[in-house]
């Protein structure tokens, strides 16, 4: 029987624990072989809040996924998220000095390290990921690996995240605890987007907006490359809390209310329907129209609407996403909000969830696993088996990036 790789992701969101276990054939296509997914209670807003509820739903997750795929899961890629992300682009500029000025990957190297001096974190900051989005060689831009190529001058453009080092550390102790490896951390909307987005798209210029219970991460790809990456502070769970508060019943009914009648418009509900709702307490039920509903959404979808705009036009790249936006996540299952999110932010918008995969697909079609899925996906196509150190070498995260070691292996 050929041998089968199996890659693993772990999405460690704000509402969910989810490994999910690909398997890649010899043909080399990808197949999803196991899913395992747990409530989450140790996370705040995508921070690791409780470190022994964190492993123990990690454990729970990997153990299902194991027993789904078959497979044991030694090492996972890890996802990210959470308001300490910081994104910054910087460039790196190198002369090539040497009598026959062909460009070696010892000076691809030295071009991105002078990219991450640019930019170097505060002490109490990791970087997480160092992206290049495209080389410059004597003023010719869109070089996509420089090496062999003769030039005088070689530059880079990269797009560097950042995180706090503790919670960093948090997140990796949670995993370790749980008796797994972390191969990788990476960015939650990095990963998303390899399970969401079309290459097209990426070229194109599209933004991804992963809109989950705690956060809504934002990400603009142009170019096929990251350039803005932030993370926000909302989801959700905000919708569920303004409605348990607005109707005066438990967060677990308000929850069942949105995800049944809930809709992102008050437009979206139709003159005359109408909604039994709890009470706290044991009070008998009330029944409500259902465009009250949509009265106490839609607000603070508006609200969420408001912060994205204002992300992607201080990313620089607002008049660079002709692609529209890519929305996933929980949230996007919200009826209507891809139209919503659409007149908001004058953009097209549509809903993106995991595609172009064989296997258990039906397991995980939902944008709730867009993250797990996109970190299998990552893993195959960017991963790391063979792990280089960077120049700096410091810390829990100094590990040379799959790309790199694609131009400095390739070369
Ligand atoms: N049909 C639905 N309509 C509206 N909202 C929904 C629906 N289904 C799930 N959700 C919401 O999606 C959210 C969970 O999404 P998701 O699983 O992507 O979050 P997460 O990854 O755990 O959190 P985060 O990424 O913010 O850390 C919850 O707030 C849930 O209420
Ligand atoms: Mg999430």
């Amino acid at each position: 029987m050929p041998r089968k790789e199996h890659i693993a992701g772990l999405d460690i969101g704000t509402t969910k624990v989810c490994a999910v276990v690909g398997e890649v054939d010899d043909e080399g296509d990808i197949h999803v072989a196991g899913v395992g997914s747990v409530p989450s209670t140790g996370i705040r807003k995508g921070v690791v809040i409780d470190i022994d509820a964190t492993t123990g739903a990690i454990e729970d997750a990997v153990e299902r996924a194991e027993r789904m795929s078959g497979a044991e899961i030694r090492g996972l890629y890890v996802g990210v998220s959470g308001e300490h992300i910081t994104s910054t682009n910087s460039r790196g500029i190198v002369a090539i000095s040497r009598g026959d000025h062909e460009i070696s990957a010892a000076d691809v190297e030295r071009v991105v390290d002078a990219a991450r001096m640019a930019a170097l974190p505060a002490s109490d900051r990791e970087i997480v990921h160092l992206l290049p989005r495209g080389f410059v060689v004597d003023g010719h831009d869109g070089v996509r690996n420089p090496v062999g190529m003769y030039g005088a001058r070689l530059e880079v453009e990269t797009h560097i995240v950042t995180g706090t080092s503790t919670v960093l550390a948090n997140l990796l102790k949670c995993v370790q605890r749980a008796g797994v490896e972390v191969e990788e951390i990476v960015l939650e909307p990095l990963a998303s987007a390899e399970a969401v987005l079309t290459s097209a798209e990426r070229e194109l210029g599209v933004v991804q907006a992963d809109i989950g219970g705690g956060t809504t991460s934002i990400g603009v790809f142009t170019g096929g490359g990251l350039c803005h990456s932030t993370i926000l502070p909302v989801g959700g769970h905000h919708l569920t809390s303004d409605i348990a508060v607005g109707l005066r019943t438990p967060v677990a009914e308000a929850e069942k209310l949105k995800i049944r009648y809930g809709a992102a418009s008050v437009a979206d509900a139709a003159e005359g329907e109408l909604v039994e709702v709890f009470n706290v307490g044991d009070r008998a039920p009330r029944v409500l129209p259902r465009r009250v509903l949509c009265e106490i959404i839609e607000p603070r979808l508006q609200e969420i609407c408001s912060l994205m705009r204002l992300q992607i036009r201080r990313s620089g790249y607002a008049h660079l996403v002709p692609a529209g936006i890519v929305l996933t996540g929980g949230t996007a299952l919200l009826r209507g909000i891809a139209k919503y999110v659409s007149e908001k932010l004058e953009l097209s918008a549509r809903v993106g969830m995991p595609e172009q995969l064989g296997g258990l697909l039906d397991a995980v079609n939902s944008p709730i696993y867009s993250t797990g899925v996109g970190l299998v996906l990552y893993g195959v196509r960017h991963g790391s088996t063979k792990m280089v150190r960077t120049t700096n070498g410091h810390g829990i995260l100094g590990r040379v990036r799959g790309w790199l070691r694609e131009v400095v292996q390739g070369a």
